[in-house]
């Protein structure tokens, strides 16, 4: 059995409670972080405490713990949980309160809760050798993308009608432009050019996004953050994803048509070689 984390404490996972008056639960008024851990090792870890903060402070929520007590906590519960390749989840909400829209007084204490996902083989994914399906939806999402809440109602239906139409994923689209994936960003790849939406609030400011335009550039890559249209990616070289939970993950078919060769791209594949290489090296 697991052991999860919830206000300041290490318990088994039937243990773990929480009350029904919580505001993410009443109100989807909390916030989250995925972080992958690979050789039992956190990957940009700091990246995700620092959007974690912003998350929080853009929705005047106070913080739990100091970015060095998360630290702590996430390492303590991949030691108890002996993961060495997953996922540490992590969500902290405004509180339990009497249900009302207004928030809650400011000496409410906010929830904390992390718990662990073993994902034996998540670096070395099949999916990333053959590459996975998208297809494209409207995006119907609020307009406050780049705070990471848990209000994820949205993106569920989106794999749900992927699921249903034989694909893997579902890529977002608003007026005319793809936004991101359901759970990750999203690039195209055409002649030697990188093309990934600009930042903004129409989308997250993916951690996993900004390491591999970061190695890209490094690497003398050619990067455009810009819109793109569905009609752009299907006449593409190349298309791939990224999060903390594909790293980087090949696109080779887009509402049932084939990408490039319909096999996963050079540019994706090298990306993700330098990516898991790298993160790998910084990870704590
Ligand atoms: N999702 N865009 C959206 C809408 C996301 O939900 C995510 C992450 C990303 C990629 O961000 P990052 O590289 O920081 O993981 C982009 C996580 C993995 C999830 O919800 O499980």
């Amino acid at each position: 059995m697991r052991t999860v984390y919830v206000n300041g404490e290490y318990l088994p996972e039937d243990q773990a409670k929480i009350s029904v008056f919580d505001r993410g639960f009443l109100f989807a008024d909390g916030v989250y972080e995925v972080t992958s851990v690979l050789d039992g090792k956190l990957i940009d870890f700091a990246g995700h405490a620092a959007r974690l903060q912003r998350s929080l402070s853009e929705l005047e929520m106070a913080s739990p713990v100091t970015s060095e007590e998360l630290l702590a906590i996430h390492k303590e519960l991949v030691a108890r949980n002996e993961l060495t390749e997953g996922l540490v989840y992590l969500q902290v909400t405004r509180g339990a309160a009497d249900r009302d829209f207004l928030y809650p007084d400011e000496d409410t204490a906010p929830t904390i809760v992390l718990f662990t996902q073993a994902k034996p083989g998540l670096a070395d994914a099949p999916a990333a050798k053959r590459g996975i399906k998208v297809i494209s939806i409207p995006d119907r999402r609020w307009g406050r993308r780049d705070i990471k809440t848990v209000q994820l109602l949205y993106p569920s239906m989106g794999k749900m009608m992927a699921k249903a139409a034989g694909a893997d994923d579902a890529w977002m689209v608003e007026d005319g432009a793809v936004t991101e994936g359901t759970s990750n960003n999203a690039y195209i790849v055409k002649g030697n050019t990188i093309i990934t939406r600009h930042l903004g609030e129409e989308i997250l400011h993916g951690i996993t996004r900004a390491a591999v335009l970061r190695m890209a550039a490094e690497s003398q890559m050619k990067v455009e953050e810009r819109s793109f249209t569905m009609e752009e990616a299907m006449d593409a070289d190349e298309a791939f994803v990224t999060s903390a939970s594909t790293f980087v993950m090949p696109v080779v078919e887009i509402d049932g048509a084939q990408i490039g060769t319909g096999a996963p791209g050079k540019v994706a594949a090298r990306l993700r070689e330098i990516y898991l290489d790298e993160s790998l090296k910084a990870a704590v």
